[in-house]
């Protein structure tokens, strides 16, 4: 048995670092041949074969390959396999994901295998169902593997198109050249590739599609920012007068459940910028494979039929390759493999060791003489929190002052908010407040969160006593005045799960949810009061 990726959970395909991927990946293929080849002692060597052992399917979106693919997967291992039947489950009663997933873990259930519509839902239900197994004593950890979940991510749908494109390159990892032609908006297959790509050390991709299907500005900067080289095209004609078209083009279907009326209306026009025609073949070199994740729509395929029994056809293998990766995904998790990997692991990111609250002296910027015109008098006692979004104009500045004031509890008593503008040409927030305050440690992360970049001044019998300037947190979270603004993410107030929002800084300074990965501003973080 091996702890590398026991109980590890994969919600996006980044939980998995590059060696663990590509550990996972020369595992697919080993285990594969083996059973082309019936080789039973290495088929052995992956099979958890325990019958108490559970494996819990549910699916609350639709589903043919990724569903039946993993069922068959998991019947491999000789274990326990169950499937929630949604529609008559309590669920339907109004029971939050976190009590229905609770309970199943109780029942000897170890693995968890979800789609669904929510964002971010098996990250949540990882770190909820972790702690009842900790209340209740359980002797193991559920774990679970997102196998869809809304427009976000599909990152076991990554590992076995990769695991595809690598069969065709002979598993060379050093570069990649892709296509990707459909509906890359609504589509999650394709947006797990702007981060599951950076398996491959060079990366050139093309994006395919209309306007309305293009993919979101946020995964065409993430994939820029991880290297990737990107051009756009409009159409696959307008793809294919390019002159460096690639061997490898990813197809999608137009995600029509996910589409608004507005561009339902003009479907057919959108289908034909991202269908494969007849007229193309001499167009394209005899070496290029086509993908798909499927599946294909029967009267309208991007990827028309004619074309199955063709040489371009990698995706019939693909969705086969479907079973075999999730049986090693399913011999991972359980610890069945893994004490050979010797790469670097995935480690959550240590967001307790950085300091963004630093203490400064008071005499290390002796005060100018002010003028307080502007109706501003020094406090005898009390506090100051100077610099509020310095920069921003007044209106602003003073919606986001009402805040602060009202999560730090400042609400009552005297003193008031103050807009200024410094000799810079600078508006900036103060908040005054006279009397005995006493700000704990807890305090002053609450601070940072809602004013990076201020200083607070603690003022005792007209001088200041202590001084702190506060910096962005790595982390900011546990507030009920924090929102993630996607309706689909499970810490969104609509899905009534009442999860608490989450937010990670980015490395250039904003904020991505911890469950959908929608990126905001440090404002939009914020509820809208
Ligand atoms: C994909 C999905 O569900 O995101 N299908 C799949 O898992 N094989 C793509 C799709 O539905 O078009």
């Amino acid at each position: 048995m091996s702890d590398v990726f026991k109980s590890r959970s994969l919600n996006v395909i980044e939980d998995f670092s590059i060696d663990e991927r590509r550990y996972f990946f020369r595992k697919t293929k080993e285990l594969k041949d083996a059973i082309l080849s019936s080789d039973d002692d290495v088929m052995d060597k992956f099979r958890i074969n325990d019958p108490d052992f559970g494996i819990y399917e549910v699916f609350l979106e639709n589903s043919t390959r990724t569903k039946e693919s993993f069922r068959n997967a998991a019947k491999f291992h000789h274990v326990k396999v169950s499937e929630l039947l949604t529609s008559s489950s309590s669920i339907n009663k109004g029971e939050s994901y976190a009590d229905t997933f609770n309970m199943l873990s109780g029942y000897q259930n170890v693995i968890f295998i979800v789609r669904s519509t929510v964002e971010g839902l098996t990250k949540w239900l990882s770190e909820e169902t972790g702690e009842y197994a900790k209340r209740n004593g359980l002797p193991y950890r559920p774990a679970f593997i997102n196998a869809g979940d809304g427009k976000h991510e599909h990152p076991t749908q990554e590992l076995l198109d990769e695991f595809s494109f690598l069969e065709d390159n002979g598993m060379d990892f050093s570069h990649i050249h892709l296509a990707l032609v459909g509906d890359l908006y609504h589509g999650r297959t394709v947006h797990s590739k702007a981060d599951g790509l950076k398996l491959f050390d060079s990366v050139k991709v093309d994006l395919i599609a209309p306007d309305e299907l293009m993919m979101p500005e946020s995964y065409i900067d993430r994939m820029k920012e991880n290297g990737f080289s990107v051009r756009i095209f409009p159409s696959i004609e307008e793809y294919l007068k390019c002159g460096d078209v690639a061997l490898m083009w990813y197809f999608t279907r137009p995600q029509l459940e996910r589409m608004g009326e507005r561009i339902l209306q003009k479907e057919a026009i959108l289908r034909e910028a991202i269908t494969f025609r007849e007229e193309f073949m001499p167009l394209i070199d005899p070496n290029t494979k086509f993908y798909h994740p499927l599946p294909r729509h029967k009267e309208h395929p991007t990827i028309p039929t004619f074309l199955d029994k063709t040489n371009f056809n990698a995706w019939e293998r693909q969705a086969i390759n479907g079973m075999y990766s999730r049986m090693v995904l399913l011999s991972l998790i359980s610890g069945k493999i893994g004490d050979d990997f010797d790469g670097h692991m995935q480690k959550e990111p240590d967001y307790e060791s950085e300091e963004y609250i630093i203490e400064v002296q008071p005499e290390d910027h002796p005060k100018k003489d002010k003028n307080y015109s502007e109706g501003v008098r020094p406090i005898r006692d009390g506090i100051v929190i100077d610099h509020i979004c310095k920069g921003e104009e007044p209106k602003d500045i003073r919606t986001h002052m009402r805040l602060i004031s009202s999560v730090l509890g400042l609400d009552d008593g005297k003193g008031g908010e103050w807009v200024s503008k410094g000799s810079d040409g600078k508006y900036k927030g103060i908040i005054f407040r006279p009397g005995e305050y006493e700000l704990k440690r807890a305090d002053l992360k609450r601070l940072a969160a809602l004013a990076p970049n201020c200083t607070l001044n603690l003022i005792k019998d007209g001088k200041v006593e202590k001084k702190y300037r506060t910096h962005t947190p790595p982390r900011i979270y546990n507030f009920s005045d924090l929102s993630c603004s996607n309706e689909a993410c499970i810490s969104h107030p609509l899905s009534g799960e009442g999860v608490p929002a989450s937010f990670h800084r980015t490395h250039d300074g904003k904020f991505e949810c911890a469950y959908c990965g929608r990126v905001h501003t440090f404002k939009e973080i914020w509820k809208k009061n």
